[in-house]
């Protein structure tokens, strides 16, 4: 995340305000705007960043005009109710990651210090005339909301600043359509953003036919009766038909992905779901693991869908390792729900790796919400085991604080690969093991019994005899019913 930093220029909103609240003149970053040198630099990164045209439309949904975002040039807002002005600044610069994985230049971030925020437009109506002022001046096209506006607050704030206004959730909903590669994946998240979108149907139609020149019919003028209110209630229809028929669909995929996990549950072998904040390393740290070859990106949730790869321990008994989707603060709640059969996966594993991003501001508040998500799918009560990642570019200071705080943390670097033998030897010593001891005699024409308990238990005896295989081993329970009938 670190090199998404430079580009969050957070200013708190100063000045006088018809709001009496707090207000903190506060720049966080230097005022560009009085620094020329930086001017190019800029453009340099727009230009590097904008994609032209680059769409967010998935490609086989009803006409709904929110799917094209087309987020470009963004402003980002956000209220500081409690907490630290840093945990603040952190959040913003999230969402300064977050819009720019979403494929959008950020050009400027106003906060403002308020005991809540405005429940009519989010800022204070006078900071969101300050706002309005600041996206003039930058030329921006969108304006990015740090929480989930309530449809209401959104048209609000849209009609102060004249420009698109989005919110975390949509904007997150966003990336994971960008990102989504699989049926099942594809066919979540778009169940996620169709939830997000039926309570806010009829704000979207009015300030997209403001803003798209009328393409979406509805809310034009006084009132909205007519075929505007027809188009919206079309459009709830089939919405809704949408959402059962992607349930439908995903009920369906997950019985195969079931299917496929109780076949790896009665071979018993033991797995290890690496779960961690977005960014955190996951992917990288999967293949130093295995050797696999999975997508590493330095953006947000390049993993969406799991992956699950094969693995020995060093004496030879199998186990899995399944890479799960990042986390983030403020899941929006439509993701927990459709992304909960995927984490299930982790709930249902033996052995939690969670890896931290040691070089990240504040790796405590991540390893709090990823906490905050499992215990939303029950994953409670696990074998954990913390990864704090990316020590070669951590502060020290932050290392050691984290290790006092995690005692049993292994520090590694999927980077340089440090740490990662020390690693692989804490997530062995908490796989399962087979624990039930067997004397048999198999047959030559059962090789592969033996083969199977070579591969999943741990041989102590093997010796060839006239009658075939006989073996002393330890075993997990089913593959001791299956050689029940050759004891000895
Ligand atoms: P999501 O898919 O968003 O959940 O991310 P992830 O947790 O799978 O992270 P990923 O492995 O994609 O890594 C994110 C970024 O961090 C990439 O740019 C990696 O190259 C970088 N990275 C990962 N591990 C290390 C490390 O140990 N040191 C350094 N310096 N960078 C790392």
């Amino acid at each position: 995340m670190t090199s998404h930093h430079d580009t969050a220029r957070t200013t708190l909103v100063d000045g006088t305000d018809h709001d009496q609240e707090t207000v903190h003149d506060h720049h966080l970053a230097e005022d560009h705007r009085s620094y020329d040198g930086d001017q190019l630099d800029r453009e340099e990164r727009a230009a590097l960043r904008r994609v032209a045209g680059l769409s967010t439309e998935l490609a086989d949904v009803s006409e709904v005009e929110y799917r094209q975002l087309r987020l470009e040039r963004v402003v980002l807002a956000g209220v500081w109710t409690d907490g630290t002005l840093q945990d603040a600044e952190n959040s913003m610069l999230e969402l300064a990651a977050l819009a720019e994985t979403a494929g959008s230049t950020v050009l400027d971030g106003v906060l403002q210090h308020r005991q809540k925020p405005d429940p009519a437009t989010y800022l204070g109506s006078g900071k969101a005339m300050e706002l309005r002022d600041i996206v003039l001046a930058e030329g921006a096209d969108t304006v990015v909301c740090d929480t989930e506006l309530a449809p209401s607050q959104r048209r609000a704030l849209e009609d102060v600043v004249k420009v698109k206004v989005i919110d975390r959730t949509a904007l997150i909903l966003d990336i994971f359509a960008q990102h989504a590669k699989s049926r099942e994946g594809r066919a979540q998240v778009e169940l996620a953003q169709l939830q997000y979108l039926l309570p806010r149907l009829r704000g979207w139609g009015e300030s997209m036919s403001r803003q798209a020149g009328g393409r979406v019919a509805g809310g034009e003028g006084i009132g909205s009766r007519g075929p505007g209110e027809t188009k919206i209630e079309l459009d709830r229809r089939r919405i809704n038909q949408r959402i059962s028929k992607l349930r439908r669909d995903i009920a369906g995929m997950k019985t195969t992905r079931d299917t496929k996990r109780s076949s790896r549950r009665a071979h018993h072998v033991p797995s290890v779901a690496i779960v961690g904040y977005t960014n955190a390393g996951k992917s990288s740290l999967l293949n130093r693991l295995t050797g696999a070859g999975v997508l590493v990106e330095d953006q947000l949730f390049a993993t969406l869908d799991p992956t699950v790869r094969r693995a020995e321990t060093q004496d030879g008994r199998p186990y899995t390792l399944a890479d799960t989707v990042g986390f983030v603060r403020q899941l929006p709640h439509q993701l927990v729900e459709a992304f909960r059969s995927t984490l299930e996966e982790a709930a249902d594993a033996d052995v939690l790796l969670h890896v931290v991003d040691g070089s990240h501001p504040d790796p405590e508040g991540q390893v709090a919400a990823v906490h905050e998500v499992l215990a939303e799918v029950e994953a409670t009560d696990m074998v954990e085991i913390i990864a704090v990642n990316k020590v070669d570019l951590a502060e020290q200071d932050t290392l050691d604080r984290l290790a006092r705080a995690y005692p049993d943390a292994v520090l590694v670097s999927a980077r340089t690969g440090a740490g990662v033998a020390g690693l692989v030897q804490a997530v062995e010593a908490q796989l399962p093991r087979p624990d039930i001891l067997v004397d048999v005699l198999l047959p030559y024409d059962r090789g592969d019994l033996v083969s199977r308990v070579h591969a999943e238990g741990e041989v102590v005896v093997e010796e060839h005899n006239g009658e075939g295989t006989r073996l002393t081993a330890k075993v997990s329970p089913d593959l001791h019913g299956l050689l029940g009938s050759y004891a000895v």
